[in-house]
């Protein structure tokens, strides 16, 4: 194998690895993923009947307070000023998400001071106040008050999970953050927006490099491709980004994921919503929320006879699923910690990203983790012939 680093996966956690290992120590790297593109989660293409770009694996928005994030990803796409709003549907009615003052009173016909607004919230909450919830939905109750968590977390989380929060455990939340002014900004980031060209041409420039060789549709368990894992471990370094169960062959059990459903509709009309993103916070309507991708490129000339939709319906993943977000529940933590031993007794081989630590990452948090795989680990081995554990 003419490699002097073998990469599995090729999102942003692999691409980081394979970027820096080819610019930096000039190793010959080959990435290998089993779809049909490169990316991982964060790609998207030009939707063939509208033009307008469609995140394939649902909307990715890019926000990091980290510096050293901010500044490696703009060597290869500049950013646009977009900033992430949400918006609800309750009984009818549209609210600004986060909950923040002007959800408050808009909800309660009232005109609130935010200490005002503080202290409703807090006598509401105290209704279940010095007890210790045992689930999802007193939990809820005690953070925000019955009426607000009934509009907007109740039924919102209940879809999520496809279970009564009376049914989920209290630990799947810790806060539920109330805001006492009228930002409505959805996240609080030093640096937000979205790649000017699209987050293809992004992921393109970082795996363009003479040292860097894709192979797709390799599936690194398919042992009749040029790089497997039969003829890779042990040979050469590799990183792995895939799922960590699946490595192992799922010896010490699966570990449990949420999917997400996708029902695209192009419609003609102009504008849909008027928004990039509109959660359903009620029981009737069976999805989460409503993706309408050209809110996301205010800037572009998009046409305007028609417009592109996504709705999202959550679900348990089965096998041959996407997986999206760890379930984490007692018995995954478990496994994983097993998986963990196995993966650090797995000589030369290590493992990285959403799917290979079993962690929800952000981009930034998946960029970020490469990079300091790359510092502490790779640039080491390569340097001085530390061990690659
Ligand atoms: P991935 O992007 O999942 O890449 C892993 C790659 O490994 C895939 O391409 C896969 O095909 C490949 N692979 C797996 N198994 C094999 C195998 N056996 N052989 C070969 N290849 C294999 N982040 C944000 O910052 N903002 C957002 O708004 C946001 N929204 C998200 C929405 C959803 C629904 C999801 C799931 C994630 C979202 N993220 C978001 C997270 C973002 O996608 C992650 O940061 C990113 O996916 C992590 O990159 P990664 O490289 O670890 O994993
Ligand atoms: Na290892």
């Amino acid at each position: 194998m003419d490699a002097d680093l073998v990469v599995v996966g090729s999102g942003f956690f692999g691409l980081t690895v394979a970027e820096r290992a080819a610019k930096e120590l000039g190793l010959k790297v080959t990435v290998i993923d089993r779809r049909h593109h490169i990316g991982g989660n964060a790609y998207s293409e030009d939707d063939a009947q509208t033009g307008i770009e469609v995140h394939r694996y649902g909307a990715h928005l890019f926000h990091t307070s980290n510096k050293r994030v901010w500044d490696y990803v703009n060597q290869f796409t500049t950013f646009t000023n977009y900033v992430h709003r949400v918006y609800g549907v309750h009984k009818g009615e549209v609210f600004p998400l986060p909950i923040n003052l002007g959800t408050i009173n808009q909800f309660f016909r009232a005109n609130y001071s935010p200490s005002e607004a503080r202290s409703l919230i807090e006598e509401q909450a105290g209704e279940l106040a010095g007890t210790d919830p045992q689930n999802l939905n007193d939990k809820g109750i005690q953070l925000i008050g019955r009426p607000l968590y009934e509009a907007f977390i109740k039924h919102y989380t209940g879809k999520q999970w496809q279970t009564d929060p009376k049914d989920l455990p209290a630990g799947i939340i810790s806060r539920l953050p109330v805001r006492y002014t009228y930002d409505n900004r959805y996240f609080n980031d030093t640096y937000e927006g979205l790649p000017t060209n699209g987050y293809t041409a992004w992921i393109e420039r970082m795996a363009d490099h003479p040292n860097i060789t894709v192979q797709l549709n390799a599936d690194f368990f398919d042992e009749s491709q040029p790089v497997s894992k039969g003829n890779a471990v042990g040979n050469v370094p590799v990183v792995y980004t895939g799922p960590v169960d699946r490595y192992f062959d799922y010896k010490e059990g699966d570990l449990s994921w949420r999917t997400i459903d996708f029902e695209e509709e192009v419609l003609d009309v102009g504008d849909f919503q008027g928004t990039s993103v509109v959660n359903y916070n009620d029981a009737d309507v069976p999805f989460t929320r409503i993706i309408e991708p050209r809110h996301f490129h205010p800037e572009r000339n998009y046409q305007t006879e028609k417009t592109l939709i996504m709705r999202e319906f959550s679900r348990f993943a089965e096998k041959g699923d996407e997986p999206y977000y760890p379930i984490n529940t007692e018995a995954d933590r478990a496994k994983l910690l097993a998986y963990r031993d196995l993966a650090k007794s797995e000589n030369s081989v290590l493992f990285g990203g959403r799917l290979g630590t079993y962690k929800y990452l952000d981009m930034h948090m998946a960029i970020g983790s490469a990079l300091s795989m790359f510092e502490n680990k790779i640039k080491p081995h390569f340097a001085g012939g530390e061990a690659l554990v």
